[in-house]
């Protein structure tokens, strides 16, 4: 069975709303934590939309468990995880212009980039995954570009709109890990999925991590962040 790690950026999404100081996704991320979350996830993205420099850091200070840094890869954020030092790094495309991570990376048309910055991540011990649709020839990439992780895109399996293309889409998620982890990757997925779409990826195969944010933070507005990630687990480990 996977384990949960709970991302935190939409408590910072609602704080910006109003560039005040609540709420607090450190205090969130330390409740997560509390609940039984076996880590914390964190995008900082170029644009600083929602979480914060001080954010992250105190996250990686303060927090107990695991935090999974999500970055672009660029100079600036290899930089702040060679300062802060997480124990995971997901590489994810970035676009100013979208509302969410809206397509896993390509590691193909990237592979000099990823390469370079996931040595540089390496090199300091940091362990790096990349967050990649469902595809053969990206796995495959991602090998040769040194990632530890790949991290399966699962929203086009969350937006799937009849039973038949949910199933399909499951069905290309498990080949895809099967096969990432046949040539020796460890297998994480995430991204859109909520308290009615989670078990069937929990039990697929060798998935090791998931990472769920926004369901998570939207729940625990009718029932607190502790509950909400007691039930998200209640569902992943049934
Ligand atoms: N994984 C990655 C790489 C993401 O970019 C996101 C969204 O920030 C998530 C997981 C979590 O997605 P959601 O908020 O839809 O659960």
């Amino acid at each position: 069975m996977p384990i949960l790690h709970v991302n935190v950026d939409h408590v910072a999404t609602v704080r910006e709303a109003r560039k005040t100081i609540e709420p607090d996704p450190v205090y969130a991320a330390l409740q997560a934590e509390q609940a039984g979350a076996s880590g914390i996830t964190v995008h900082l993205r170029e644009d600083r939309r929602h979480i914060q420099d001080r954010d992250l850091r105190l996250i990686r200070e303060l927090a107990q468990t695991r935090v999974n840094f999500e970055m672009a890869a660029t100079d600036e954020m290899v930089r702040i995880a060679l300062d802060i030092n997480p124990a995971i790094v997901t590489l994810v495309p970035e676009k100013r212009e979208e509302v969410t991570t809206e397509g896993g990376l390509d590691c193909i048309s990237q592979s000099g980039l990823l390469k370079s910055k996931i040595s540089d991540l390496k090199n300091a011990g940091i362990r790096v995954s990349l967050f990649i649709d469902p595809d053969f020839k990206q796995i495959d990439m991602a090998r040769e570009v040194g990632a530890d992780d790949i991290e399966l895109h699962t929203g086009e399996y969350a937006n799937a709109k009849t039973d038949l293309e949910k199933e399909d889409q499951l069905i290309r998620l498990e080949k895809a890990a099967m096969h990432g982890h046949d040539i020796g990757l460890q297998i994480n997925a995430g991204h859109g999925l909520t308290y009615f779409n989670v078990e069937p990826i929990a039990t697929l195969p060798h998935i090791e991590e998931l990472n769920i944010g926004h369901s998570i933070i939207a729940r625990s507005i009718y029932v607190g962040i502790q509950q909400a990630v007691r039930e998200m687990m209640e569902l992943i480990y049934c």
